[in-house]
């Protein structure tokens, strides 16, 4: 069986606040295998202030790495996205070609300030959906309004929201509320993917074991399956989940 497919992380080099160098990304890398995934989709930020590159220097970083990590010998396969943070002309770039869906798919990895609004989140990701993307609110569990008012995620997941969950939020690295909606997420089950958010080789790692161990003894091992592979594996060819 195929091992887990993360869909979010900052591992290439440089081009965000994730991995800075390509030793950093390798190790990342190498951590990642360890832990049991196979496939990554590099979401580097494109965000004013986190980072801002190019499709044509994303695919050129991953095309690098990939061939580091092959002559490694590691076997991980590397796929091209951007986490995308929403802003009045985000389709429209997307449209250009000048961000990236997750590996090709019309899948879009969306994120917003952490004090967004409700009514900014659903009217972003409502847009994406109306130009026919299939939007990813990435971290749902780190926006305050969820937090506030849980209920509100199942309005999203009903309006065809695709729902993504940081794994260290399981544990509670995001604190106790984030912890505390993950919890009844998975409960209700409205989580479509777990994602690492990796950023470096510490504290932001792409460790995944303890989150594996928390959602078996909740939900059992097919919900692992379905949040770590399955729905990622929809994602890499493109199919409706
Ligand atoms: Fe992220």
């Amino acid at each position: 069986m195929d091992g887990f497919i993360d869909l979010h992380c900052h591992v290439l080099p440089g081009l965000d606040d994730g991995a800075q160098t390509m030793e950093e990304s390798l190790t990342m890398l190498r951590q990642a295998e360890k832990a049991g995934f196979s496939g990554l989709i590099m979401t580097p930020h494109h965000h004013i202030r986190r980072g801002m590159a190019s499709p044509e220097q994303i695919k050129a970083a991953l095309a690098a790495m990939q061939e580091h990590i092959d002559a490694e010998g590691l076997s991980l396969r590397l796929y091209p996205g951007n986490e995308l943070y929403y802003a009045h002309n985000s389709v429209e770039k997307l449209s250009r070609g000048e961000v990236l869906t997750l590996a090709g798919s019309s899948y879009v990895l969306t994120e917003f300030s952490f004090g967004a609004t409700f009514q900014e989140i659903r009217q972003g990701l409502l847009e994406l959906s109306q130009a026919g993307y299939y939007p990813v609110l990435a971290h749902i569990e780190r926006y305050e309004c969820m937090t506030d008012a849980p209920q509100l995620c199942g309005e999203l997941y009903d309006m065809g929201v695709y729902i993504q969950v940081n794994a260290g939020s399981f544990l509670g690295d995001a604190g106790r509320k984030p912890k505390k909606l993950v919890s009844m997420l998975l409960k209700e089950d409205l989580i479509h993917f777990v994602g690492t958010d990796a950023h470096d080789t510490k504290k932001r790692s792409p460790e995944i074991e303890r989150c594996v161990k928390y959602i078996k003894k909740k939900a059992g091992e097919e919900t692992v399956e379905r949040l770590l592979r399955k729905n990622a594996q929809a994602v890499l060819e493109n199919r409706v989940i």
